[in-house]
């Protein structure tokens, strides 16, 4: 069978990107491209489409509901996700099936793929044993997606355990409207040297570069890449991140964020 697909991928450490790319070797004709926050409504052209995305808060980071709510499919496109995460995917992804219900895009499948973690206000990445245990894990994981997709099946979306899901869709619900002003909560250290590399990363523009140093507009979407990708480790955010490791995906490299980040300008 002869199909075309297209990835639309969300990072912010290049987890979702290495995930992409292992499908993109596992399926025929199948290309990646950065999903942006659209303003208006736009078609993508293929046999298949998927969504790739991390678990943000245990939901969907409010660029996958903009991605959802504008896109356009042809009738028959097959559609299926990977929610990337760190072990707690709770119920995102029937979060959005249900989403994607609404605009008549039905989710075939929709698969948790963990891999470390990026969320540095609860600490580092683990160890590299432990690291490579899951990239291990995941390829595996990821070459069985591909070959439901390829075989069009359709399959129940992964979910956490139910009280996972109702305690943590409930912490979701209340701080979603909170997170483009959680930046308040960035600082950067004296190591700074004002290069810049943080406001060009970063795919929402909510940097800017005052004096040298960064300043957020309070349009976050917490994707922590500014942090994460900052050469100097310099940018910290609340008390502990100064003695925790920084993360990004091995195989991923700044040029990736920086075409992701360009992608949105
Ligand atoms: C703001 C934020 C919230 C997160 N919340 C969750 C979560 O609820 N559950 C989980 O398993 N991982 C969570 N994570 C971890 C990421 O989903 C995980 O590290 C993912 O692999 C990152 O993918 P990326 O490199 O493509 O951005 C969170 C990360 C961030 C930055
Ligand atoms: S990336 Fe780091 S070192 Fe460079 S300007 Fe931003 S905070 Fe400073
Ligand atoms: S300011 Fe940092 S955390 Fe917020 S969207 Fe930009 S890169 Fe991501």
């Amino acid at each position: 069978m002869h199909m075309k697909t297209r990835l639309s991928i969300y990072t912010g450490t290049g987890n979702s990107l290495w995930v992409a790319r292992q499908l993109v070797a596992a399926l025929p004709s199948t290309r990646v491209e950065f999903m942006r926050y659209p303003k208006k409504s736009f078609r993508v052209e293929a046999d298949a489409v998927g969504i790739i995305f991390p678990v943000h808060i245990w939901g969907l980071p409010a660029r996958v509901i903009q991605f959802v709510n504008h896109l356009k499919v042809k009738p028959g496109t097959y559609l299926f996700a990977v929610a990337v995460n760190a072990g707690q995917p709770a119920a995102t992804l029937v979060q959005l099936k249900r989403l994607m219900a609404v605009h008549h895009l039905p989710l075939s499948l929709g698969y948790s793929v963990v891999l470390p973690s990026n969320y540095i206000p609860w600490g580092g990445p683990g160890p590299l044993a432990a690291q490579r245990q899951l990239f291990s894990k995941a390829r595996g994981r990821i070459k069985e997606i591909a070959g439901q997709v390829v075989r069009g099946e359709h399959h129940k979306v992964d979910r956490g355990p139910l009280w996972q899901n109702i305690l943590f869709s409930g912490i979701y619900k209340l701080s979603f409207r909170h997170v483009r002003a959680m930046d308040k909560k960035f600082w950067v250290d004296d190591k700074c040297n004002s290069c810049g590399i943080c406001a060009k990363v970063c795919p929402a523009a909510n940097i800017k570069l005052r004096a040298g140093r960064p300043s957020w507009l309070h349009h976050c979407e917490q994707c922590l890449a500014c942090l994460q990708w900052c050469p100097q480790e310099a940018i910290q955010y609340g008390g502990k991140t100064p003695r925790y490791e920084r993360y990004h995906h091995p195989e991923v490299h700044l040029r990736d964020m920086l075409d992701q980040a360009k992608a949105n300008r």
